[in-house]
């Protein structure tokens, strides 16, 4: 089973309502909102006050991934503005043990984000707690960038470890999932796939997630 999972970053944020709910009606499953600090990321975005307004205009689960030092000051605004998921980055977190237990401590999924140059390896000792295990297809900070191709086998990897040790995490990817790449992650693994610029970049958001979800669908009957 595939989901889609729009990224509101490329999303008109003068109407994310309307935005948000077309995305649903095309398919989408899960709200991906992009949390962004200016220093983790070189660029700046959004913080609880628009996860609470968002909450109050969607059922859908909010998945916020935080590409933001020092997460563990911050899950707790992110939870009480009502995130269901909330995703931290490898790289961010100095004590990730601790930011995971943490989250869960706040009644949302956990999650665990790769940067495209960070191995799977390093998470070997968080696979067990985790929800999810975000793959970033892109060095994160901006929306519409070129999916890196080198992310594949790491979504298949992950898959393999989920099989060996029995584990449960599902396997997200997140840059530059678009109609021309999506079947290779969903063929690799992937499950819910991020999308901001081939849902929200032009066109009707609610057909753009249809086309997307329907290649996606269709890549589950070719996995390998
Ligand atoms: C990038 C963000 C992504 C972004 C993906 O830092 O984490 O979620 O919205 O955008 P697209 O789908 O446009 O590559
Ligand atoms: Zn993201």
């Amino acid at each position: 089973m595939v989901e889609l999972a729009p990224s509101i970053l490329s999303a008109d944020f003068a109407h994310l309502a309307d935005q948000v709910q077309a995305a649903g009606d095309g398919g989408g499953t899960v709200v991906h909102v992009d949390v962004m600090d200016g220093h983790f990321v070189p660029n700046i975005t959004l913080g609880p006050p628009i996860v609470r307004s968002l909450r109050k205009v969607t059922k859908l689960p909010l998945d916020c991934h935080l590409m933001i030092e020092n997460p563990d000051e911050f899950i707790p605004a992110f939870a009480a503005a009502g995130a269901d998921w909330v995703s931290v980055h490898q790289e961010a977190c100095r004590h990730l043990n601790r930011t995971l237990h943490l989250i869960k401590s706040h009644d949302c999924l956990a999650g665990v984000v790769l940067n495209p140059a960070t191995p799977v390896n390093a998470l070997a000792e968080v696979l067990d707690i985790v929800d999810y295990v975000l793959v970033m297809s892109v060095n994160p900070g901006f929306g519409a960038q070129e999916f890196i191709p080198g992310s594949v086998h790491k979504i298949r990897r992950l898959a393999e470890i989920r099989a060996e040790r029995r584990l449960n995490y599902r396997i997200e990817v997140d840059g530059g999932i678009a109609l021309d790449t999506v079947t290779d992650v969903v063929r690799a693994g992937a499950e819910i796939l991020v999308a901001g610029n081939a849902v929200f970049g032009q066109g009707d958001p609610k057909s753009n997630a249809q086309r997307l979800l329907k290649t996606a669908t269709e890549a589950t009957l070719l996995r390998v």
